[in-house]
């Protein structure tokens, strides 16, 4: 059975004060949410990770330990040590008890995009990530998605596609059971413009085909969650599609009142397999 996850992406937003607060108010809500399931027999229903800016990891690694909150970070380098400059490695955020990382979103992407780096080079830099990240026990959710033109020509499948096989590639198809896909079309990501359900059920299920052509076991257990202008509204429609488990969350997870309300939405998912 596939554990909704939903994970708050918080970006590189609030002062370390405010964001201390919002964690703790996000804590005390998740455990309220939590002993309501338990007594509705729907214990541990769902993870919830947090994803703060790193220079939060020592205040969030000391309010979420001992608690079923998961925690982790935007980003992690492509190499084990060494001079790279502002880099952090897989190695030191085990330090920090984080269990997951996010890679190669968009918004990290558009920064090697103005170097004008061809997109195959950039999906073997996720591919490095992601070893990087597997063989430092950090569960990659691994972003995946198509830009603007890209939905516009069509080409949707074709993107998502060459990031897969390069990844099964890389380390072969039984090590993306311990991976999370998350499909963030890039033209809904902050812009209010969410993928239909419909549309984002399509794109999971094709995700989950070609990863099954190699290996159907791990394709049918790895979680693939929806990312793009989810909110308080659309994420019960969203996530009751069969494919989505869960979502990636932006704006939304700045705000507790929103973000747990996704986490419910998520929670009482009709049809987890
Ligand atoms: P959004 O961001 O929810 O604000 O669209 C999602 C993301 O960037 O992961």
């Amino acid at each position: 059975m596939r554990k909704p996850l939903v994970a708050g992406n918080w970006k590189m937003n609030n002062p370390i004060e405010s964001s201390k607060i919002l964690l703790e108010n996000i804590l005390h809500q998740a455990e309220l949410l939590e002993s309501m399931l338990a007594k509705d027999g729907k214990a541990s229903a769902l993870d919830i990770a947090i994803f703060p800016p790193s220079v939060y990891l020592k205040e969030t690694q000391e309010i979420l330990t001992g608690s079923s909150l998961h925690w982790g970070t935007q980003n992690v380098s492509a190499y084990d040590e060494g001079a790279y400059t502002g880099e952090i490695s897989a190695s030191m955020l085990q330090g920090f008890g984080c269990d997951y990382v996010l890679i190669g979103h968009s918004e990290r992407r558009c920064i090697y995009e103005t170097l004008e780096l061809d997109q195959f080079v950039l999906d073997k830099i996720v591919a490095q990530k992601y070893e990087m990240a597997t063989s430092h026990g950090l569960t990659p959710i691994i972003c995946i998605g198509e830009t603007e033109e890209d939905y516009a020509k069509g080409k949707t499948e074709e993107v998502i596609a060459r990031l897969l096989d390069v990844l099964i590639e890389s380390k072969g198809s039984k090590a993306l059971a311990q991976t999370v896909f998350a499909y963030e079309p890039v033209w809904a990501i902050g812009t209010g413009k969410s993928a239909t359900p419909e549309w984002a059920q399509d794109v999971h299920s094709f995700m989950r085909e070609r990863i099954a052509k190699h290996d159907a076991t791990t394709a049918e257990s790895l979680r693939i969650i929806y990312g793009g202008s989810v909110n308080a509204n659309n994420a019960a429609a969203i996530f009751s599609k069969p494919d989505v488990d869960g979502g990636l969350i932006g704006g939304a997870s700045l705000d507790v009142d929103k973000f747990i309300q996704i986490c419910f939405a998520a929670a009482l998912k009709p049809n987890k397999i």
